[in-house]
């Protein structure tokens, strides 16, 4: 084991800013080599260093390992690196930046559950992240596993896992019904272990300088740091690693400051939810702390939205998007997003019946749970965070006022994305 460094970074550590990728060289120097650790030893320390998975679930990661590890005939493990969130960018960074730290999560995973094979997979877009990978893979000469690297289509549900072991598998990229789930019928049929990049990466720290090491940082229930991707009103949006318990209003402050006065943040992604700015600052990047106000980090992405911006029309369009995503399977998401989208997109106009408010929160709750993944279950969260955070505004629309600027929320590729509007956030790593 190499001595371990103390503090943060610690997954960005050795991260330059500018483009190319870490060479294994400078990762072993800065990391260390990979560990030799024996496949029982390395899921006992991910249990106690407490580390939960980083691509939106928050499922323990120990939990995963065992389930797939108890298993005969263990297909690839996976790693999903889709990134199908529009403002996270912690992945991206990670892959085209930091190839080997995943791939070493992704080689020990493996090991411990007995697979003999690694497929990362990426967004068509992320081609930085491909080469990235496909070029690390090609130098790591001491694995005793197979890596190679597949890209699949863009699109918001193509990232759930469900949908990527059915891409692999047969080459569509949409959720199937679940059960059985991957880790008992995954990739060829095989049991397969799915992991964000970020779990991975963190994996491959805990293997290496061990769980206490781990929990120096965070809290007790929630150890460790974390990539957060902030965007919206701050000065230098990016993707930076925060250790968990940092307050929110140390998050805006390494991210510049707000431009201009904060109306609202949207913790979690555009499965998140809104929580007025008040609230936001006090508020410590913690799971209780987040709890208490009706909110998880999701995928890690914080967006700040400015006192200038419009929050119903902002949501409006998101909740647009979400349903235009839907992978097309399932009758309470594909009609019931859709009302729901025009519905909340009446009330963002002034332009509603009356009624409306009530006729939408019914039927959030209808669609709750209804779909074969979690798309609908992500969707209602945020109409209705929307729809408790800027009541006043919407009441103020009824009236026929609204003088707010567009703020730009990024969509992907989305075709409701109206000329003019895209804030896509730029990638800015910081070494604290
Ligand atoms: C609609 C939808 C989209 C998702 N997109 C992603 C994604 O892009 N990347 C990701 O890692 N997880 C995504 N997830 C979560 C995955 O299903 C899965 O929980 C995760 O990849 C497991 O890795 P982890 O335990 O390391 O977080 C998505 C889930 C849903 C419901
Ligand atoms: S819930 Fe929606 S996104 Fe998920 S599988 Fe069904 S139709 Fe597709």
């Amino acid at each position: 084991m190499s001595a371990p460094h103390h503090g943060l970074p610690r997954l960005l550590a050795g991260l330059e800013p500018g483009g190319a990728p870490m060479s294994l060289a400078a990762h072993t120097r800065i990391h260390g080599p990979l560990p030799d650790i024996a496949p029982h030893q390395l899921i006992e320390e991910v249990e106690r260093s407490g580390l939960r998975g980083r691509g939106g679930a928050d499922f323990p990661t120990a939990r995963k390992l065992r389930a797939v590890a108890a298993r005969r005939r263990v297909g690839p493990v996976l790693v999903n690196g889709s990134e199908t969130e529009p403002a996270s960018a912690k992945d991206r960074l990670l892959l085209a930046r930091l190839p080997h730290l995943v791939l070493d999560g992704a080689v020990l995973a493996a090991g411990s559950v007995g697979a003999s094979e690694v497929i990362v997979k990426v967004g068509e877009g992320a081609i930085d992240a491909a080469q990235a990978v496909s070029g690390a893979a090609s130098v790591r000469e001491h694995d005793r596993v197979r890596i190679s690297v597949l890209t699949g289509p863009e699109g918001y549900v193509t990232g759930e896992e469900s949908a990527v072991v059915h891409y692999v598998n047969a080459g569509v990229a949409k959720p199937t019904f679940v059960p059985p789930r991957p880790f008992e019928r995954g990739i060829r049929g095989r049991p397969t272990l799915i992991q964000n990049p970020e779990t991975l990466a963190q994996l491959a720290l805990v293997a290496r300088f061990g769980s206490s090491w781990y929990r120096e940082l965070g809290t007790v229930a929630d150890p460790g740091s974390a990539l957060v991707t902030i965007t919206g009103a701050v000065r230098a949006p990016g993707v930076y690693e925060l250790a968990f318990g940092t307050p929110i209003s140390d998050l805006l402050e390494a991210a510049g400051g707000s431009v201009e006065p904060l109306q609202a943040l949207l913790v979690g992604g555009y499965f998140g939810t809104w929580v007025d700015a008040l609230s936001a600052v006090g508020l410590l990047l913690a799971r209780e702390d987040l709890r208490s106000v009706g909110c998880s980090l999701g995928s890690g992405v914080l967006i700040a939205l400015g006192a200038s911006a419009c929050g119903p029309h902002e949501s409006a369009r998101v909740i647009s998007y979400l349903a235009a995503q839907s992978a097309g399977q399932c009758g309470p998401c594909v009609y019931g997003l859709r009302a729901i989208a025009d519905s909340f997109g009446a009330l963002a106009d002034g332009v509603a019946a009356p009624g409306e408010r009530e006729r939408l929160l019914r039927w959030c709750a209808d669609v709750r749970g209804r779909g074969a993944c979690h798309h609908p279950d992500g969707a209602v969260r945020l109409v209705e965070s929307a729809l408790r955070v800027f009541a006043r505004d919407v009441e103020g629309h009824r009236r026929g006022r609204c003088d707010a600027l567009p703020a730009g929320l990024p969509l992907g590729d989305s075709a409701v994305q109206p000329p003019g509007w895209g804030l896509t956030p730029r990638l800015r790593e910081v070494a604290r």
